[in-house]
């Protein structure tokens, strides 16, 4: 089954309330190797993006994306917003005009939301910072549409191998971002934009169970 618009609205209500509900863990995890605000900036977004719901929910999918996008960036500071901000609007791009869509669309628009934050960021895998959960996580999702398994497992696949990308964050000195200023003490701790995109992940694969 594919996704729908109703399933895409879903996921990112969903996504609002899971930022919602570990904005503080988030904030700890940045407070430990950056500036305490991820949960607060990944909060303050998708609170931002709820508000444009309304406005959005009869629309094609990819004005919804893009949408989602643009709000990120204009509502989120630092370096997390405009990062989401084009994983967002690159997915937006990929999927502008479709109602509904099918594993082979969420393929290319998450390839080419990696590649837009790689592009934009310019991190390396082993930097410690979202590339590492979202890499795998598109690799798995690849790999699982390739061997023609279902939507469903697909998403699961995603969300586990984000979840291991996410833990492997946390030996990793930081190359990349704020955290990289403390060098080796960086290590020993999990990078929280690896954290809030395993959440995202998560919730895609839970929200599309049925798909
Ligand atoms: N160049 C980059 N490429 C990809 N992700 C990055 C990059 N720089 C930082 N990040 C991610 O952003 C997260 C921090 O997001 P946050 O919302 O706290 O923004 P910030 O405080 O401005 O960022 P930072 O603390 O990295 O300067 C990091 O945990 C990391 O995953
Ligand atoms: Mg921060």
């Amino acid at each position: 089954m594919p996704v729908s618009r109703d399933n895409v609205l879903d996921w990112i209500k969903a996504c609002a309330k899971i930022l919602e509900e570990n904005k503080s863990y988030l904030t700890d995890l940045d407070s430990a190797i950056g500036d305490a605000d991820h949960g607060a900036n990944m909060n303050r977004g998708f609170q931002a993006v709820m508000n444009k719901m309304p406005e959005i929910s009869d629309k094609d999918i990819g004005t919804i994306f893009k949408t989602v996008g643009m709000t990120l960036l204009s509502t989120v500071g630092g370096a997390g917003g405009p990062l989401y901000g084009t994983f967002f609007l690159q997915i937006g791009l990929k999927t502008a005009g479709k109602m509904e869509l099918a594993p082979e669309d969420w393929l290319a628009a998450l390839e080419a939301a990696l590649n837009g934050i790689v592009m934009r960021g310019k991190a390396e895998l082993g930097d410690k910072t979202m590339v590492d959960a979202i890499t795998p996580a598109v690799n798995a999702f690849r790999k699982s549409v390739e061997a023609k398994q279902s939507f469903p497992v697909a998403l699961d696949a995603a969300a586990l191998a984000a979840q291991k990308g996410m833990e492997a964050t946390i030996p990793m000195v930081a190359r990349k971002g704020r955290a990289s200023y403390l060098g080796e003490r960086s290590a020993g701790h999990q990078d929280p934009g690896a954290t809030s995109s395993y959440l995202i992940f998560k919730e895609a694969a839970e929200t599309w169970a049925n798909g």
